[in-house]
């Protein structure tokens, strides 16, 4: 069978975590392996570990595999996070939030020591923007929130679910903006998060301390500091 990219990442991220840490569960596909492969260690090994989900469909896988979870009113520090990204760029900073959990993810990624990002190579872009960036907004005049979004440069879509507007974990909506390209993303995101209305952006900037890369021949390559492509 070919190697799958993510779980190859995912399960060597994992291994990343020892005895008596508190461990951030990412969102996602890739973040899946990780969490599977961090319950058989629990399982097999006997490791101490509790962990902060970083979305309610991660909390439940967590419980389903018997990985014991902790919250913020027990810690208020996390020693790793393990999580995907959509596009990682050469100065790591992130597009996240294709799952639409962006806001907890972002709210473990800073209360984290490390924060490792799990992806396959086709994640890995020069420059990010051509994966529309999520925006989490209150839904109280999410139109007008709409409008100043689009104001500052982009096209921004509205995320529905087949039962109707997609509804995050915080109960809030998503707009799904698409920039193309983004040339200074730490800026671009000082500005979508001062805007009235917004919640959270899925840019995460200066917060990847190692990105961990699948690839599709069975390797995996990590970077630890930010540097040009390949
Ligand atoms: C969840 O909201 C996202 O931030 C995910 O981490 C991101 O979309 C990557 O997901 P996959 O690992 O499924 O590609």
């Amino acid at each position: 069978m070919a190697p799958n990219p993510k779980q190859i990442a995912g399960e060597r991220a994992a291994d990343y975590v020892n005895d008596d840490m508190i461990v951030g569960l990412g969102t996602g596909s890739t973040a899946y392996f990780a969490i599977v492969r961090l319950a058989d260690r629990i399982r097999r090994e006997g490791l101490r570990v509790r962990c902060i989900p970083t979305s309610e469909r991660s909390a439940t896988l967590a419980r389903e595999l018997g990985i014991p979870l902790t919250s913020f009113a027990e810690t208020l520090s996390v020693d790793v996070t393990i999580d995907g990204a959509d596009e990682v760029d050469p100065a790591f900073n992130l597009v996240k939030g294709g799952g639409g959990a962006l806001l907890r993810e972002k709210f473990v990624a800073t209360a984290s020591r490390a924060e490792l990002i799990i992806v396959d190579e086709g994640k890995l872009k020069q420059r990010l923007g051509a994966f529309p960036l999520p925006v989490e907004v209150v839904p109280f005049g999410w139109q007008l929130t709409q409008r100043r979004l689009q104001d500052i440069g982009c096209e921004a879509s509205f995320r529905s679910s087949d039962r109707g507007p997609f509804v995050t974990d915080n109960g809030n909506y998503i707009l799904d903006c698409s920039f193309k390209v983004i040339d200074d993303p730490p800026a671009l995101e000082r500005e979508i998060v001062a805007t009235c209305g917004v919640v959270e952006c899925g840019l995460f900037t200066g917060l990847a301390t190692r990105i961990i890369i699948g690839k599709s021949d069975g390797d995996v390559e990590e970077r630890t500091e930010p540097g040009p492509l390949d």
